[in-house]
């Protein structure tokens, strides 16, 4: 099949569709995304990345470019043109197309772009040993909170993680606490046994994946503090874990070249990993 995308108002050849240059997404980064996993031609945690792509919009005064019924058929049309199985949708919202001016345009209409794409299984190597972080300073504006397209210092953290070799950065606040990795939510196990992972808020974004695990959490009886741990802290802690849409939930057994849990992937971790990889394939998937 020709790989199809959906851009304002058609399904078009991906290697053909396009936006306008003066589109505000291009000009300014006037926008918001969603990355979506579709497990089996199914969206995973659809209702919450509906809900967390209406905040994001209502945050910016950008109206939605459609309803979320409507938007649900564009996605599953999408899905099926496409014939996918195991992939991701991204979905992305801009201010519109308006002549360049930094302030809000008159009279546009919201663009929208929806993309997807087969996703090759995680190599298990990432699973069964773990992945690398780097950290560095956070460097972002002051509302990660908005799943905005202006991923400048995110695009930079990555590179940087991938120029040393490592899977991702951790962001690192002013006083010495991580915020999150450039693309996904950060979590310790300590010592005690205990989960940790940072309370939400204008400095994170509110991660889908974060969310259902931690409602799964509370299914298992599992205890959880949402607090800010410091880069020496995950040093030492038991455990530490990254959590995305594109990674689901990832041992975390080095930070800045130093071993974490004896180097291996911890039993919290593979029990968290079940369990969230049972719920995507099953219950959190919508037709
Ligand atoms: N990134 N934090 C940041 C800064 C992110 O960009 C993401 C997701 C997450 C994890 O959120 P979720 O669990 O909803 O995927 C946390 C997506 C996958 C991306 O930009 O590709």
């Amino acid at each position: 099949v020709t790989r199809c995308a959906y851009v304002n108002g058609r399904y078009v050849p991906h290697a053909d569709a396009a936006v306008h240059i003066e589109d505000r997404g291009y000009q300014f980064a006037d926008g918001v995304y969603e990355v979506i996993a579709l497990r089996r031609g199914r969206l995973l945690d659809e209702e919450a990345h509906m809900a967390r792509l209406d905040r994001s919009l209502a945050e910016l005064e950008i109206a939605p470019a459609m309803s979320h019924a409507a938007l649900g058929l564009v996605m599953r049309e999408l899905v099926r043109r496409n014939r996918l199985g195991d992939g991701n949708l991204y979905l992305q919202m801009t201010r519109g197309v308006a002549p360049r001016d930094h302030g809000f345009p008159a009279g546009v209409e919201t663009s929208l772009v929806l993309t997807a794409r087969r996703a090759k299984p995680q190599p298990q190597a990432l699973v069964e040993q773990g992945v690398a972080v780097v950290t560095m300073p956070d460097i972002r504006w002051g509302r990660c909170d908005i799943k905005s397209i202006a991923l400048l210092p995110n695009v930079l953290g990555k590179q940087a993680a991938r120029a040393a070799g490592a899977y991702e950065a951790w962001l690192v606040d002013r006083d010495g606490h991580v915020t999150e990795g450039t693309s996904s939510n950060a979590w310790i196990v300590t010592a005690a046994g205990r989960l940790v992972t940072r309370k939400t808020g204008n400095d994170i974004l509110a991660g889908v994946t974060r969310r259902s695990l931690i409602a799964l959490l509370g299914e298992q009886g599992l205890a959880l503090e949402e607090r800010p741990f410091t880069v020496a802290e995950a040093k030492a802690a038991r455990e530490a874990l990254l959590t995305s849409t594109t990674s689901a939930v990832l041992a975390v057994t080095r930070i800045d070249g130093a071993k974490v849990g004896g180097g291996r992937p911890g039993k919290l971790f593979g029990a968290l990993r079940r369990i969230y990889l049972d719920y995507a394939d099953g219950a959190g998937a919508s037709g």
